[in-house]
């Protein structure tokens, strides 16, 4: 059975004393309210990884995510954070190839394939992102372009190591944008890729992998999308800034 992760992207939202009674709210609710079904995820900046890991540290409910990390162990990289840290805090899962990411600091598909790496090494478990803009959806050549992605980072892995990633497929033209993709839209896609795994690595690998939906996702449309075979949650972006918002959306499950 696939894991059902609900993921909240906090991207560069709440100072530490907002994001930490964010996190409190929803570690309370979450812990009381969603059955074994599905985890939470929470991926908040750098600054709040600390504070953060010690309000979920135990649960088994939610856990701690980065948005981004290096692909260095260490040095002279100012301004970058590596995973060596990220364990040090208690963080579980890391974001890699967010669209936001690759559109202002130009991150590209070999270097998210070091960061991959560099993630498994340290155990911690990749969400990595893929989309495609308005103008590739229009072109109708959006399933390509995101297999392209996905080849070009992630197929250097062997089945084993494969397993370990979570992929989000999050199409670049329904983030923050209020317009959602159709749960159709979404679940084409997903089975686009699930079948790109099954060539790669073999159908039983595929199964166990999970693919989470990104963009405007919110708990009046969340049933509808979680409901398709292919999707196993969400990354959530705008919702995931209230905690009643963010728990409705994993009890959709
Ligand atoms: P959104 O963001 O839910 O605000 O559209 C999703 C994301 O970028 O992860």
């Amino acid at each position: 059975m696939r894991k059902k992760i609900v993921a909240g992207n906090w991207k560069m939202n709440k100072t530490l004393d907002e994001g930490l009674a964010l996190a409190s709210e929803v570690a309370n609710i979450a812990n009381d309210e969603i059955t074994d079904d599905a985890i939470a995820v929470l991926c908040t900046p750098f600054i709040h990884l600390s504070a953060v890991g010690k309000i979920v540290a135990g649960s088994n409910k939610v856990f701690l995510g980065a948005q981004n990390m290096s692909e260095h162990a260490g040095g002279a990289y100012t301004g970058d954070i590596s995973a060596d840290m990220l364990n040090s805090v208690g963080v579980n899962y890391v974001i890699l190839g967010h669209s936001e990411r690759r559109e202002y600091h130009n991150e590209s598909n070999a270097e998210l394939a070091s960061r991959v790496d560099a993630a498994l090494a340290n155990e911690l478990t990749p969400i990595f992102c893929c989309g495609e803009s308005l103008e590739v959806r229009e072109a109708g050549t959006h399933v390509d372009f995101v297999s392209n992605q996905l080849k070009e980072s992630l197929f250097h892995l062997d089945a084993e190591a494969f397993k370990k990633i979570v992929i989000a497929y999050e199409p670049i033209w329904a983030i923050g944008t209020g317009v959602t993709a159709s749960s159709a839209q979404a679940q084409d896609m997903h089975k686009a890729l699930r079948d790109g795994f099954a060539a790669q690595y073999g159908q039983d690998v595929a199964d166990e992998i999970s693919i989470l939906y990104g963009g405007s996702a919110k708990p009046a449309n969340a049933p509808e999308l979680f409901s398709q075979p292919d999707i196993d949650g969400g990354l959530i972006g705008g919702a995931s800034l209230k905690a009643r918002d963010f728990v409705d959306i994993i009890k959709s499950y």
